[in-house]
C-alpha cells in the first residue's frame, strides 16, 4: 500500500490511522481522503486488525476540515462528486465490521467533524474544539454532516452548529454525547489505546454484529430494526465465540475468543 498523507501502522492488533498533513491542520484534499479510504480498506482485509483508531498528525488538529484552497477551485459537477466521493470513504468507515475509534486530538473542524462523526466511538483532548463552519464559507457540510449530527446530538443542537458555525469545547461536546469521553493531552493517545484494547477483549464477531443492528436500526423503523436485531441475534447464536463466552463465565475463567 502507497500511502502519501495517512501513516498506517498496526500493533497488538490495533490499526492506527494518522492524518499526517500538520502544516496544514491535516486539511483533506482528495489525495488525502484516496489515502484514507485506502487505509480503512487495507484495515477491513487485514484479519489480524481488531479495531481502528483516526487520528491527526500534530499537537494541534485532529482535521480542521476540507481543503479550502481545494473547494474554491470547485465547480457544480465537481463539487457533487467530490461529496460523493467523501461520503463513500465514511460508509466505509461507518461499514467496516470492526469498531473504529476517533481520537480528537485537537481541531476537528468541517470534514474532520464529519470524520469522527463517521466512527463509532469519539474520544477528545480536553483542548479538543469542535465545529461545522462551512456555511460561514457560504458552502454545506458534504460528507455527512447535516445527516449524522442531528442524529447523534439531536436536531436543535445541530441546526445550531450547521447554521452558526460556533465551535464548541471539549467539555460541551462531552455534555451533548457528540464525543464519549475526554482525557488530558498527555495522556491521551494512550488513553484511547485503552479504550482499544478493552474492546479486543470482546467477542469479535458480536461486536461486528452489534455495530450492524445499531447502524442498520437506527436508519429504519424499529419495528424493522427489532427484526433485524434478532435476525443478527440468531446468527451470533451459531457461533463457536458464543458458547466460549457463555462456558467461559460458567467455568470461572477469561475466553479466548476466535472470532469463529
Ligand atoms: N484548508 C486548507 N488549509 C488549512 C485549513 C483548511 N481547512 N485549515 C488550516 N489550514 C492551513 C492554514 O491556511 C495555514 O496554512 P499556511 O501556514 O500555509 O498559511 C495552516 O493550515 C495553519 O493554520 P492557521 O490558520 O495558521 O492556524 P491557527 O492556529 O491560527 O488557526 C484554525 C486554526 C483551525 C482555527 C484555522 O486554521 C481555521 O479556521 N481553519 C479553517 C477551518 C474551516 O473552516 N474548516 C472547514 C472547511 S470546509
Amino acid at each position: 500500500m502507497n500511502l502519501t498523507h495517512v501513516l498506517y501502522a498496526v500493533s497488538d492488533r490495533i490499526a492506527t490511522v494518522t492524518v499526517n498533513r500538520p502544516e496544514k491542520l491535516n486539511a483533506l484534499n482528495d489525495a488525502v481522503m484516496a489515502d484514507i479510504g485506502a487505509a480503512m480498506a487495507a484495515a477491513q482485509a487485514d484479519p489480524a486488525v481488531g479495531v481502528v483508531i483516526l487520528t491527526g498528525a500534530g499537537e494541534k488538529a485532529f482535521v480542521a476540515g476540507a481543503d479550502i484552497g481545494e473547494l474554491a477551485q470547485q465547480t457544480v459537477i465537481g463539487g457533487k462528486e467530490k461529496s460523493l466521493r467523501g461520503q463513500a470513504v465514511l460508509n466505509l468507515i461507518e461499514t467496516l465490521g470492526k469498531p473504529v475509534i476517533a481520537a480528537v486530538n485537537g481541531y476537528a473542524f468541517g470534514g474532520g467533524l464529519e470524520l469522527a462523526l463517521a466512527c463509532h466511538l469519539r474520544y477528545a483532548a480536553t483542548t479538543a474544539k469542535l465545529g461545522l463552519p462551512e456555511c460561514g464559507l457560504a458552502i454545506i457540510p458534504g460528507y455527512g454532516g447535516t445527516q449524522r449530527l442531528p442524529r447523534i446530538v439531536g436536531r436543535g443542537r445541530a441546526l445550531e452548529m450547521i447554521m452558526m458555525g460556533t465551535p464548541v469545547d471539549a467539555a460541551t461536546a462531552k455534555a451533548w454525547g457528540l464525543v464519549n469521553d475526554l482525557f488530558e493531552p498527555a495522556e491521551f493517545q494512550a488513553k484511547v489505546r485503552g479504550v482499544a484494547t478493552h474492546l479486543l477483549t470482546r467477542g469479535p464477531l458480536a461486536v461486528a454484529m452489534a455495530l450492524e443492528s445499531v447502524l442498520r436500526g437506527t436508519s429504519t423503523s424499529q419495528e424493522e430494526g427489532l427484526r433485524i436485531e434478532c435476525d443478527l441475534f440468531g446468527i451470533v447464536s451459531s457461533t463457536a465465540d458464543m458458547r466460549e463466552g457463555l462456558n467461559a463465565f460458567l467455568e470461572k475463567r477469561k475466553p479466548t475468543y476466535k472470532g469463529a
